[in-house]
């Protein structure tokens, strides 16, 4: 099976997680694609979707899914998105679309955050992909300088502006032996926005992509 069979196929499968009469958190990036077009098939059944990105909601609105501000919802049964990298507890690597903050917000108000990815990003430590931090433009140089100290190589994603108006560096040659400790610390540089590091509110559910199959974990 290709990559892309895989995607789409944890797209499906989590269609079955998905409750009556509810909004759905939407994430963003290939594999959410896939499930945005699983989600227009049951769309009867739901109210509508809030999401991470300008891409998705738009991507909403052509299958005729109804997306709502975040500050119009006050409950998210489940939040469903890809992720680029997960390590067995389930703590994630995620923004190399650019998207992870808004991501993290609707994750942070969810109930269940199930993560559908292709096994290609099931990994024992996180941080063989280059981990987005979202930084304000002008913070840029001195958040590059405090991410040095922390032992990380950051190069900045030229051209890219995240729906949010900020910019975006990618940190790289950083073996994340404990993801929260980071997580914490990548936080407390001031300019930072947030980064991609989804360890403090790990997915609850990983429905992984297999050539033999959808596998669960939990
Ligand atoms: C978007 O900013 C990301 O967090 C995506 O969830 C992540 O990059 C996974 O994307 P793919 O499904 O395209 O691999």
């Amino acid at each position: 099976m290709t990559q892309d069979e895989l995607k789409k196929a944890t797209a499906e499968a989590v269609i079955a997680f998905i409750p009556d009469n509810c909004i759905v958190g939407v994430g963003s990036g290939s594999t959410v694609n896939c499930f945005i077009d699983a989600l227009a098939k049951i769309k009867g059944r739901i109210d509508g979707a809030v999401s991470a990105s300008e891409a998705s909601s738009a991507r909403l609105k052509q299958h005729g899914i109804r997306v709502f501000d975040l500050n119009a919802v006050d409950r998210i049964p489940v939040y469903v998105d890809g992720a680029d990298e997960i390590n067995h507890q389930l703590q994630m690597i995620k923004g190399g679309g650019a998207a992870l903050t808004r991501e993290k917000i609707i994750a942070a108000v969810s109930d269940e955050f199930i993560c559908i990815a292709d096994e290609s990003k099931y990994v024992q430590v996180l941080g063989k992909f280059p981990l987005p931090v979202e930084v304000i433009p002008m913070a840029r140089s001195h958040v590059a300088r405090e991410l040095v100290k922390l032992g990380g190589r950051p190069a900045w994603r030229e051209g890219v502006v995240t729906d949010n108006g900020n910019w975006i560096l990618d940190v790289h040659g950083m073996a994340i032996a404990e993801p929260v400790k980071l997580e914490t610390a990548i936080n407390q540089i001031v300019g930072v926005v947030t980064n991609g590091l989804f360890a403090q509110r790990r997915a609850d559910r990983l429905l992984l992509g297999t050539p033999a199959g959808v596998k669960e974990f939990r």
